[in-house]
Parts: structure tokens; sequence; C-alpha cells
């Protein structure tokens, strides 16, 4: 009766009379449920429910107990199974049961799968890099992880500050803990406070329900500060307190809130300016930089460029499901020429229009695309020297030609003069780029 009554449901039932068979089965069948009786002609239910949870602690068991045994039924929860029913069994509750404990098996493993990805994305990220002055970081770093030292990252835009915040969390003993992470440029000032501490229901109008804030939710964590140069002087006051105490009010309530968070901030300016211009508090400043940790910018770390830019070349062609690139020569020689006004950021995204770019397996300096993106100062004025007379027609013609003559300019540069390679490079027949160079008085 219950083998049709499952069946209905579209289950396929494997049937065992008795725990050496079910035993046997569990192995051979790997079932997405066990539904056993207690009492069977050898061995029993418990026996097969050690077997079931030995094999995999998460299948669900549903056990089946003689009418009024409840003691063997809470032996049996106790044990691990997931649910009991009394005998005689009534199938639509026997069905609603099982319908429920599959659909949970099956949460429970997206979830696990989910965690494990998260795991994966999440472990120590990983910081490249050899110069010296990185390597000093790295190593401050991993001195600052061992405590709860409250850290201050300071660097650039793209440097590396964020990661260096989840590699800082990854490696402590917080690590089971939340990273969570607030940046405080991007949030509107009327907002940060609540962002931060949370608001009570009725705090202001809006607030319908309460609302926990990032300090709460970084319990037994680390929270992020990312851009606390940008804070507010009135919050300021109140992350100050947070900091010292470890204690805070939700917006709009009154009791006041203990939480055990580790610290650790950024910021991409000079915070000691902020002091001095009476931006940022004085006091605030030295609670923060108790630890001060401050990342290179990447012009300043040359040898590092090739070897990033190799990473993320490997990185994108993995992800864009290309064959792996090479970097050629000349390509390597100009990332180091450039100066890299957006750091590693900058330079990941070069790496990733390069390998879309790039058609075959090498990727050149063309593919770079680099000198439209250097802001040279006397050029980012030539505008100021530009001849804008005549019609649009005109000036389009100007333009296009100067652009032309540049560019071929560049491309015999990069071609060491070699007129065949500039051509190549510039994806012009070898005859139509003479008659340019001629035009253009190139030579
Ligand atoms: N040393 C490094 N090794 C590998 N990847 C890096 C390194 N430094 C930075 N990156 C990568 O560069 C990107 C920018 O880094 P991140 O976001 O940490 O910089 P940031 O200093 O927080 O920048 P911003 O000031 O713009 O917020 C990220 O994708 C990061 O993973
Ligand atoms: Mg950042």
């Amino acid at each position: 009766m219950l083998r049709l009554a499952i069946e209905g449901q579209g289950h396929a039932v494997v049937e065992a009379r008795d725990q050496p068979e079910a035993v046997q089965a569990l192995q051979q069948d790997r079932p997405a449920l066990v539904l056993t009786d207690l009492r069977l002609p050898e061995g029993d239910g418990f026996g097969v429910l050690r077997a079931a949870k030995e094999l995999d602690p998460e299948l669900p068991v549903i056990v089946m107990t003689a009418y009024g045994s409840i003691q063997d039924a809470v032996a049996a929860m106790k044990e691990g199974a997931l649910d009991f029913l009394a005998k005689p069994v009534d199938p639509d509750h026997l069905l609603l049961m099982v319908d429920r404990a599959l659909r949970q098996r099956k949460l429970l493993t997206e979830y696990i799968l989910l965690k494990e990805e998260l795991g994966a994305r999440r472990g120590a990220p990983q910081i490249i890099g050899d110069a010296p002055s990185l390597k000093q970081a790295i190593l401050a770093l991993q001195r600052a992880s061992g405590s709860d030292a409250t850290v201050l990252l300071e660097g650039e835009s793209g440097t590396g500050k964020e990661l260096f915040a989840r590699a800082l969390h990854a490696l402590s003993p917080r690590s089971d803990g939340p990273f969570v992470a607030i940046n405080c440029a991007a949030i509107p000032d009327n907002l940060l406070e609540t962002e931060l501490f949370g608001h009570e229901k009725g705090a202001f109008t809006g607030a319908v329900a309460r609302k926990p804030g990032k300090f709460e939710l970084a319990h037994r964590g680390t929270l992020f500060l990312d851009e606390i140069g940008d804070l507010p002087l009135g919050l300021q006051a109140k992350i100050l307190r947070a900091l010292e105490e470890r204690r805070f009010e939700r917006v709009g309530g009154t009791q006041s809130l203990h939480v055990d968070v580790r610290i650790v901030a950024a910021t991409n300016k000079a915070l000691r300016a902020g002091v001095a211009a009476k931006q940022f508090r004085e006091d605030l400043f030295f609670r923060l930089s108790v630890f001060p940790i401050s990342i290179p910018p990447l012009r300043d770390r040359q040898n590092d460029i090739p070897i990033l830019a190799r990473h993320f070349v490997e990185r994108f062609c993995r992800e864009l499901k290309k064959k792996a690139a090479m970097l050629a020569p000349s390509a390597v020689e100009e990332l180091q020429k450039y100066h890299w006004p957006g750091n590693v950021r900058e330079l990941q995204n070069c790496m990733e229009r390069a390998v879309i770019l790039s058609e075959s397996d090498t990727i050149h300096a063309r593919h770079l695309n680099l000198s439209l993106h250097a802001p040279t100062p006397p050029e980012s004025n030539a505008w100021a020297a530009f001849d804008f007379s005549g019609t649009l027609a005109d000036v389009t013609k100007r333009a296009q030609a100067e652009v032309e003559r540049k560019k071929i300019e560049m491309a015999l540069k990069e071609a060491g003069g070699n007129e065949g390679r500039a051509a190549d490079l510039l994806g012009l027949a070898y005859k139509a780029l003479l008659g340019k160079i001629k035009e253009y008085g190139l030579r």
C-alpha cells in the first residue's frame, strides 16, 4: 500500500525485507529518502537508521512506529531520524512528509553547493606581485591579521585596498565570521548613519520595521569601512565612540548594543591632510591608524606589471573560454611605460579588453589601446591648439587627418620603422600605408 502511494507520486521505490537487505539496498541504490519500520524480522529500524546516517549524514530517514511506542520514536529522532509516523500509516500524511523531506534535501544540497562556491571565491584572496614595497605591505597585513587591531589601508584608487581587507579577514581568526563592507563615499550622508548603526521601527517616516546596521551584521567578523575619508564630521564622532566602546545605539533606539567587530578602514586620500583641514577628526584619525598599511601605486612597482598582466590574461582567457594567450614583448614594454593612474583595476580592465580584442593567441601592443587612454598633459589641452574654423566637414577632415598621422607615427615607432609590420599593426595594405606616409610627410 505504501509502495503504491509513493509510486503514485512519480517516485521509484526499492523494498527491503530486513536490516541486512536494507543496508545492501542503501549502498546499491543510494536512495533519496529512507522509510523504515522500527521492528524488522532481522535487525531493526535503528540499525537501518545508523547505516543510512553512516552513508550520508544528511539522508532523510522517516521511521514508522507502532501506535503508542512514542519512546521509540523519540529515540529514533535523537539518532537522527527526520520524523516518525504512527501505524497504521495514513497515506496522505506519508506523502506530505515524503514531499517535504525531499524538498528539504534538495535545498540543503543547493545550500551546500552555494556555500562551497562562495568559499572557493572567498578563500584568502591572492595578492599578486613581487615588488619589495608590496611584499612589505603583505608582511604587515599578515602580522596584523592575528590581532584585533584596527587596520588603516592607504592607497590610490585601484591599488587593492579592498583585496587587502578581504585577505586580512580571511587570514584572521575571524575568518568564519562575516566580512561586511560599507563604502562611506557611495552612500548619501543622510542614509549613512542608519546603514552603519541600523534603526528601530518608527525611527523615521518609512522605517516600517527594525533594521540591523552594518556594525551588528559584522558581529564576530570584520567590518570594512571603505573611503573613510568621506565620512561626514557628525558621523565621525559616532564612529569614534563605536570604535572605542564597541557599543552603539540604533537610530531611534535607546538600548545600547554591544558588538565584537574588527575594523578595517581604507582611504585613497591623505587623512592627515584632512585632519589639518579640519575635515577629519584628529582623535578618530589616531584611533584608526593604530596599524597603517600603505599599498604602493602600480607605477612604483614596474616589475609587477607583467606579472599581474599575465595573471589577468590567463584569468580572462579562462573566463572567456579562449585559448591561453601570450603577451608579445612589445605589449609588455608598452604596459611598463604607461603610468597607470587607475592602478591594478585599470590594468585588469585593459587586459580584459585586450583578451577580447586579440584574434590570435598573442596579445600585441595594438590590443592594449593604451595611448588612447593615457592622459598626456600637453595633449589633454589639445583642443586649445585645434583649428575649429570652417564647416563641420572641414573640421572633421582636419581631425581625421591629425589622428591618422598620429596613429601611423605610433605604429611606425612600434614596428621599429618596419613599414610592412606597421601596415599589419594598422590593418592597412602596405601600399596604402606608403601612400599615407608620403601624404603626411612622415619620411
Ligand atoms: N596585487 C594584486 N593582485 C591581484 N589582484 C589585484 C591586486 N591588486 C588589486 N587587484 C585587483 O584589482 C581590482 C581593484 O582592487 P580593489 O578593489 O581592491 O582596489 P581599491 O584600492 O579598493 O580601489 P578603489 O579605491 O577604486 O576602491 C580588484 O579586482 C582586485 O582583485
Ligand atoms: Mg575599493
